[in-house]
């Protein structure tokens, strides 16, 4: 595919079919997805490549509290919710009880010793550490995509960091950055609903008109 086409149908998959996925297409992802910048071109991420049966439904387990957690604190409870939004989370619901069966989950850590927290003084929580290591889980994204495969991310087991860190023995001082889940998709939609570059977007200044082509 055209890298642009990759970038505008890559979507968080939610259906997986159960074919496995071989060691050499993994491979294939993690060989594209290295070649993104990090400060310093440190490179601290590290990528526990989980297929046990046993490791993943622990997985799953550790994220059904957060996930509804989640729910309750954003989104409010279902009677409060469009049709949109509804069948959105009944999506993510129906993807929280069956996450265990993708045959590939990617932990990806990154080593806090390495990054440069540039933002770590401000008064509000930190953007940038996570610089560091999303745009090699955004390359894993498309990296995927590009070879048909399906993935979704979850940052939400950070809530459940050391118990993650447990299962898959990261040694401490290495962060949860996030899981992602790898397959083959049963179907992944071509349109994605997005803002248009006008509706976020300004020249100049915040209060400055619109930027528009
Ligand atoms: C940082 C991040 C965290 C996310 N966490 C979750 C998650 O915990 N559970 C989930 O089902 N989807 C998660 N997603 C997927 C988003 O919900 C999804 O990308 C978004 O709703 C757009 O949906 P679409 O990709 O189907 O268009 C996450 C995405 C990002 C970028």
């Amino acid at each position: 595919m055209e890298l642009s086409e990759v970038m505008r149908q890559t979507p968080g998959c939610r259906d997986y079919r159960s074919d496995p996925v071989p060691d050499d297409v993994v491979y294939r992802v993690l060989d594209a997805a290295r070649f993104a910048p990090s400060g310093g071109n440190r490179q601290g991420w590290r990528v526990a490549v989980v297929r046990d049966p046993g490791t993943r439904l622990a997985l799953r387990d550790l994220y059904q509290a957060p996930w509804r957690e989640y729910v309750r604190a954003h989104y409010g409870p279902p009677e409060s919710m469009d049709d949109d939004r509804k069948s959105r989370v009944a999506d993510a619901d129906r993807m929280a009880a069956s996450m265990h069966e993708v045959p590939v989950h990617l932990l990806v850590w990154l080593d806090m010793s390495v990054v440069a927290v540039t933002d770590a003084a401000a008064d509000r929580p930190s953007v940038v550490a996570g610089g560091s290591v999303f745009p090699f889980v955004q390359n894993l994204q498309l990296a995927a995509r590009d070879l048909g495969l399906g993935t979704r991310i979850t940052t939400l087991l950070s809530h459940r960091e050391d118990d993650v860190r447990a299962l898959v023995a990261a040694p401490s001082g290495w962060a949860l950055a996030a899981l992602v889940l790898l397959g083959w998709p049963v179907h992944l939609p071509s349109r994605l609903s997005r803002r248009p570059v006008e509706r976020f977007t300004w020249r100049e200044r915040f209060d400055g008109e619109s930027f528009n082509a």
